[in-house]
């Protein structure tokens, strides 16, 4: 069946992943945001049924830019919010700034573009994605203050959601990623190898936004083989 889908942070790493195992379905019509549009529109050339759109998640009217790209869907059937930026500095160092760019583009760019999506939602699954790191009782490692309690509100803004719209055909699930190959997991953790490829992670991220939406709401679930 055909599905309207939007994967936000899109130009590398899991995003860039996601959209390329959603686009081998031809009946899906896939937007792919972030703000390396180049970088997009060169990865994602060969693929006729991915549209391509620039946006900073860190500037004002999150909101109405959303508004305007979706402009281009009739409905939405799935979004999955994957942008996330990383701060990696000792708790004593973090600046203003440096939390104003975490919570900006981890979370609060995330509820705005949710607030754009819901005029053209049905029947939708809204996929979060949050990090182990922001998960509850999980190992904390230093240097991520800022990122991983940013992580932690989008956990329970899922919650939240989930709560307000039970009565709707919307569903929201957060997952909380473990270590998975990239250039943020490098930032994070130097030299570290993660068990698992950007490539595996979007496998399982697919068939959770595809399918689970018929099994849970408002979940936070942690998707990790190892520490970190
Ligand atoms: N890799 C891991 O081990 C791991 C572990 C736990 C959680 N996660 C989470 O998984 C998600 C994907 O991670 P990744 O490792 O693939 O990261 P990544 O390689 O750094 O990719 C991050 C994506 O987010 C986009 N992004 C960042 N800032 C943005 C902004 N201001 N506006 C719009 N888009 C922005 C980037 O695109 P542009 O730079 O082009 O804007 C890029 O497409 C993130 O939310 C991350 O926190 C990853």
């Amino acid at each position: 069946m055909s599905k309207n889908i939007i994967i936000v942070g899109a130009s590398r790493g899991i995003g860039k992943a996601i959209v390329e195992k959603l686009a081998q379905d031809s009946n899906n019509v896939i937007l792919a945001l972030a703000r390396n549009i180049k970088k997009m529109n060169h990865s994602f050339e060969s693929l006729t049924n991915v549209t391509c759109i620039e946006l900073d998640l860190d500037s004002d009217d999150i909101r109405k830019k959303c508004e305007t790209a979706f402009s281009e869907l009739e409905t939405i059937d799935i979004l999955i919010n994957n942008a996330g930026v990383l701060v990696n500095k000792p708790f004593i160092e973090l600046s203003r700034k440096d939390l104003e760019t975490c919570y900006s583009v981890n979370v609060m760019s995330v509820m705005e573009t949710v607030q754009a999506a819901i005029p053209k939602m049905t029947k939708a699954h809204i996929v979060n994605i949050s990090s182990i790191g922001g998960f509850q009782g999980s190992v904390k490692f230093p240097g991520l203050a800022a990122y991983s309690t940013s992580k932690a509100a989008l956990c329970s803004f899922t919650e939240l959601f989930a709560e307000e719209y039970k009565d709707s055909s919307i569903k929201m699930n957060c997952l909380c990623l473990g270590a998975a190959q990239t250039e943020m997991l490098e930032e994070a953790f130097p030299g570290y190898e993660a068990p698992v490829s950007a490539e595996k992670m979007a496998e399982y991220i697919v068939d959770f936004s595809l399918n689970a939406d018929q099994w849970m709401n408002g979940k936070i679930i942690p998707v990790s083989l190892s520490t970190p």
